[in-house]
C-alpha cells in the first residue's frame, strides 16, 4: 500500500470510530490523522500546525507506531496529550495532563487582550500584564510572544499548571519577559511592588457549575483537571472574586479582561456595573453572537489630574 492509499484507508476507518468534540473544532478526521502520522514520523505537532505540513513516507516501524497512536486516540486520550502539542493564536505550545488543553474559543480573549496591549504600548511604550488562572500559560505567553513590549506575570493555584507554564516559557525562550508563580488568584501579587502597577489583567477562569463538571464528556473529565472547569455552585465563584480584587492591582484606567461561559455575559456585566469599580464595561461576542469576553476598565480615581 502506498502513502496515499494507507492515509485514505485509515481515514475511512476513523470516520466511523473517532469521536470528535465540539469545543476542539480544529480536530477533524483529516487533521487528527495528519497529526498522528507526523508524530509517528518523529515530528510532534498540533492539529492546527499539521495543516501546513505534508505527510512524509513512513517506515514499517513508524507505521506500527502510527497504529498504536491511533488506538490511544480511539481510547479517549486527547490528541494534544499524544503529541504534547497544542496551537494557541498560531503558536505551538506544550500540552499535557498538568493543565487544561487551550481551546480555540479562548483566542477571542487572546486577540482582544493583544489588541488592548498594543494600544497601551502605543501610549506608554511598554505594558505590564498579569495572566491569572494561567493553566498551560497560553494566554500570557502568546501575548508576550506577539507583543515584544509586554512583561507578563502568570499565576495559577495548581503547582502542576505552574510547572507546565514554566516549560512553555522555556520552550518559547521567554524567560526574560514572562514569570510564573503559584498562588490563589492574585494572592502572590499582594505587595507594593504590584499594587496599581498592572495595565492589563487577563483571565480565563473556571466558570462551569460544579454539578455539571462531572457530567462533561469523558474525554475531558478523565484527562483534564476538574479544577480548570469548576466555578462553584453557580459557576461564577472565581469571576466574582476577580471583579472585586483586580482593581487593587490595576493602574488608573487599567483593564480587566476575562472569558465567560455562554449565557453568563449579561449577568457578569451587571456584576461589574454593580461593583462600581469600573468606568467602562464592554462585552465581545463570538461568531454566533454570544458574549464570551468581558472588558472592564478601572474607574479613574476622583483626585486624578487628567
Ligand atoms: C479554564 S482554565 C484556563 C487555563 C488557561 N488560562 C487557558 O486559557 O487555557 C482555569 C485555570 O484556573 C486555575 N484555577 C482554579 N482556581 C484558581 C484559583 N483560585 N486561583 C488561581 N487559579 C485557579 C485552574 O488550575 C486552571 O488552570
Amino acid at each position: 500500500m502506498n502513502k496515499s492509499e494507507l492515509f485514505s484507508s485509515i481515514s475511512n476507518d476513523l470516520k466511523s470510530r473517532l469521536h470528535l468534540l465540539e469545543d476542539k473544532p480544529e480536530e477533524t478526521i483529516e487533521s487528527t490523522l495528519k497529526t498522528l502520522w507526523l508524530t509517528a514520523a518523529g515530528i510532534p505537532v498540533s492539529a492546527e500546525g499539521s495543516i501546513k505540513l505534508s505527510i512524509p513516507d513512513l517506515t514499517e516501524k513508524q507505521i506500527e507506531n502510527l497504529h498504536q497512536l491511533i488506538e490511544l486516540r480511539l481510547n479517549n486520550t486527547p490528541l494534544a496529550h499524544i503529541t504534547n502539542r497544542q496551537s494557541f493564536m498560531g503558536i505551538e505550545l506544550l500540552s499535557d495532563r498538568r493543565a487544561l488543553i487551550p481551546r480555540k474559543e479562548t483566542e477571542l480573549l487572546g486577540r482582544k487582550a493583544l489588541e488592548l496591549s498594543n494600544s497601551i504600548v502605543k501610549s506608554k511604550g511598554r505594558i505590564k500584564l498579569i495572566d491569572v488562572c494561567c493553566g498551560s500559560g497560553n494566554l500570557g505567553i502568546a501575548i508576550a510572544h506577539l507583543n515584544p513590549n509586554c512583561i507578563v506575570f502568570s499565576t495559577d493555584i495548581s503547582q502542576e499548571a505552574v510547572e507546565l507554564t514554566q516549560d512553555n516559557i522555556n520552550f518559547l525562550n521567554l524567560n526574560q519577559r514572562v514569570q510564573v508563580k503559584q498562588g490563589d488568584l492574585l494572592s502572590v501579587f499582594e505587595t507594593d511592588e504590584y499594587y496599581e502597577k498592572t495595565d492589563l489583567i487577563i483571565c480565563n477562569p473556571p466558570y462551569i457549575q460544579s454539578s455539571k463538571v462531572q457530567k462533561m464528556d469523558s474525554e475531558i473529565a478523565s484527562n483534564e483537571p476538574a479544577l480548570a472547569f469548576d466555578g462553584g455552585m453557580l459557576g461564577i465563584k472565581i469571576i466574582q472574586k476577580l471583579i472585586s480584587e483586580a482593581p487593587k492591582f490595576l493602574t488608573s484606567e487599567g483593564w480587566l479582561i476575562f472569558e465567560v461561559g455562554a449565557g453568563q455575559g449579561n449577568f457578569i456585566t451587571q456584576l461589574c456595573e454593580r461593583s462600581q469599580l469600573y468606568q467602562l464595561i464592554e462585552s465581545v461576542s463570538d461568531d454566533s453572537g454570544t458574549a464570551r469576553v468581558i472588558l472592564a476598565q478601572k474607574i479613574r480615581p476622583s483626585n486624578s489630574q487628567t
